[in-house]
């Protein structure tokens, strides 16, 4: 490799580090979000078999859960980010998991803000708080021009955080045999 090339290799490999660096931790007035660990799968289960959680239980199984977990061990393995363990600052107890995640979305592969909180924890503006961190991650660090997200038309607290932060109906689909809406937000350098 030539020393222009080489140099150019080094500074890539060199912004890349920055990034997964400036990536791993993100912190709110209120939350804090870090890579996760092996150790938040109890944290998981709990979350994701609440009761209160509006969808079929049959589709948020513990199985799911450590599976959810174990994929975004590995995202965040081979990408550098993903989404992260949220964390109440202070008593700094674990409630959920907010952040970016590549995904296929009619065979077409995207970046998802995805968010699942806590039931103790909702309606206290947290999904919207740390999606925002997710939403500048993905535009001011990953350099992307737009990101989905997408959820079943009976869910309206996730497409009210989608239209808080500026996401828009893109498509009614089909997304794990389920119907579901698709939400875009367009980068604001991407924006004709
Ligand atoms: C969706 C979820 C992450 C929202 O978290 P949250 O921290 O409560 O969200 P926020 O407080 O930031 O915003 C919630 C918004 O939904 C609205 N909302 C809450 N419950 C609602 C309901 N049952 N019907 C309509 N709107 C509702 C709130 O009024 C608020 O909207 P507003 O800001 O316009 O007033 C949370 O409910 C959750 O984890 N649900 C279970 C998992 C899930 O459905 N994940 C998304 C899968 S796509």
């Amino acid at each position: 490799m030539g020393g222009r090339a080489a140099r150019h290799a080094a500074h890539a490999e060199a912004a890349s580090v920055t990034a997964v660096q400036s990536l791993a931790t993100v912190s709110t007035e209120r939350l804090r979000g870090r890579r996760p660990v092996a150790e938040d799968r109890a944290d998981y289960v709990r979350i994701w078999t609440d009761p209160r959680v509006p969808t079929d239980a049959h589709l948020r199984t513990a199985e799911d859960a450590v599976r959810t977990l174990d994929e975004t061990l590995a995202h965040w393995e081979r990408w550098g980010f993903g989404p992260w363990t949220v964390l109440e600052r202070g008593d700094e107890a674990v409630i959920g998991r907010v952040g970016p995640a590549h995904t296929r979305v009619t065979g077409r592969p995207e970046v998802e803000v995805a968010w699942f909180l806590d039931a103790d924890v909702w309606g206290r503006g947290y999904a919207t708080e740390l999606a925002h961190e997710a939403v500048r991650a993905a535009f001011d660090d990953l350099q992307l021009d737009s990101v989905v997200s997408y959820t079943t038309p009976a869910n309206a607290a996730s497409q009210a955080v989608m239209r808080r932060l500026g996401f828009t109906f893109e498509a009614a689909i089909e997304h794990a045999g389920l119907p579901h809406v698709l939400f875009r937000l367009t980068a604001p350098a991407a924006r004709g």
